[in-house]
């Protein structure tokens, strides 16, 4: 699938099947995260990669313990009792606090969403993961990732093939501004 069609087709996906990936799947992912731009090529994102089925549960009870009761109504809304939505493969993008730590985690994100739609897998960006590696949180699951002291999180990604996927969203050209 060209690019531009896989930017087109993706959208987020809340429905996925238990059935793990393949690892030649996997691979394709894991090449197109470290091929992921990041400021001054400093590549100093850590990409974890989970399909241990018991850590993505606890990391998911983790946030739904500390959830608000308004994310709680929205997630049941959602018919959903996993923040990842079931998938069977997680990556969690970890870094160093730096200026640009979060810009390099969206891309490295994108990039999985990307890939994930050209090999006909679903995807979910999750921001929602946080609570469960929050320094704050002393229950935190830092060290069950091998986090270092300085390392936090930035955001996740949940992948797997999709049971269902709803259109991808509408585009706003009023988000656009044009200067001719
Ligand atoms: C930084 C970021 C964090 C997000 N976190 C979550 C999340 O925790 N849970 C979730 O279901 N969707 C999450 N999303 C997905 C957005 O809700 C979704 O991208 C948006 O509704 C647009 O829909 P689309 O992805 O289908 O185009 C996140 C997206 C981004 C970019």
């Amino acid at each position: 699938m060209d690019v531009l069609s896989a930017i087109k087709k993706r959208s987020s996906c809340r429905d996925f099947k238990k059935t793990q990936i393949k690892n030649e799947e996997l691979d394709c992912l894991v090449n197109a995260a470290l091929a992921s731009p990041t400021a001054i090529n400093l590549q100093d994102l850590k990409i974890n990669v989970i399909q241990d089925k018991n850590l993505i549960h606890n990391i998911s009870q983790e946030c739904f313990r500390l959830m608000n009761e308004k994310t709680k109504q929205r997630m049941q809304e959602r018919n959903a009792d996993n923040i990842f939505y079931n998938a069977p493969t997680i990556f969690v993008l970890s870094s160093p606090k730096t200026v640009y730590s979060e810009m390099n985690a969206g891309i490295v994100a994108q990039s999985l969403c990307l890939a994930s739609e050209s090999l006909g897998l679903g995807s979910c960006i999750i921001g929602m993961a946080a609570p469960a590696f929050a320094e704050t949180n002393p229950n935190n699951l830092k060290n069950r990732l091998d986090m270092a002291d300085d390392e936090y999180f930035c955001l996740s990604v949940a992948v797997g093939y999709a049971n269902s996927k709803k259109s991808p969203h509408e585009l706003n050209r009023k988000q656009i501004r044009e200067f001719y």
